[in-house]
């Protein structure tokens, strides 16, 4: 998969265009977070939000027609620290190293724009992007109980980009 990657912001893109990944992103949102766990990725997240960014990816390479959405993420940028909000990689293209490339991504960029920790919370059930998380050098710094609902523990996680 790497290299048939693209990776682009939502705000560089025209009104409609935006509204048109946004949908997308909606859809997949839905198939995979229960109800109270999905955000809302409506025209709001386009238009005036300048420290969130929602990144999405599309696959050159991928079966179905036109460059479909395989990815996205969305993080706020509070000063030197990033808190990534969401990755999600639609399930038919999970297991394929993209995770960790939009994670680089991220990285890279964040780093180049001066900011110096991303910040995380993940559900301790969350298995593969606990991995994912780890893998891309995130450290996990504390576990708190029922952070999410009775009995789902969340752990928060640092990346330090001046390492
Ligand atoms: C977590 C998620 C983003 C991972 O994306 P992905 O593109 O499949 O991840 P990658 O292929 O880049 O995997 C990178 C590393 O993460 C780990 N990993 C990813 N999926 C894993 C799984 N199912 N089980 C164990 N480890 C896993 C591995 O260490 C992997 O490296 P390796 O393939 O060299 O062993 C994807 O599973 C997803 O979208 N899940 C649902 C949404 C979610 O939970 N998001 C996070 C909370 S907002």
């Amino acid at each position: 998969m790497s290299g048939d990657l693209t990776i682009s912001d939502i705000h560089s893109l025209s009104r409609g265009e935006a509204l048109g990944i946004l949908g997308q992103i909606a859809r997949v949102e839905k198939k995979t977070f229960p109800g109270n766990e999905a955000m809302a990725f409506g025209e709001e997240l386009w238009r005036k939000k300048p420290n969130t960014r929602v990144l999405y990816a599309t696959s050159s390479t991928a079966a179905s027609a036109g460059a479909p959405l395989v990815a996205y993420a969305v993080y706020v940028r509070q000063k030197g620290v990033a808190l990534l909000h969401k990755v999600c990689v639609v399930e038919a293209y999970r297991r394929q190293g993209i995770g960790r490339e939009l994670i680089a991504y991220i990285g890279q960029r964040l780093r180049k724009e001066g900011c110096q920790y991303i910040q995380l919370w993940v559900d301790q059930a969350r298995e593969p992007a606990r991995a994912l998380y780890a893998r891309a050098g995130f450290e996990e710094r504390e576990v708190v109980d029922d952070y999410y609902a009775p009995g789902r523990t969340g752990i928060k996680m640092v990346l330090d980009l001046d390492k």
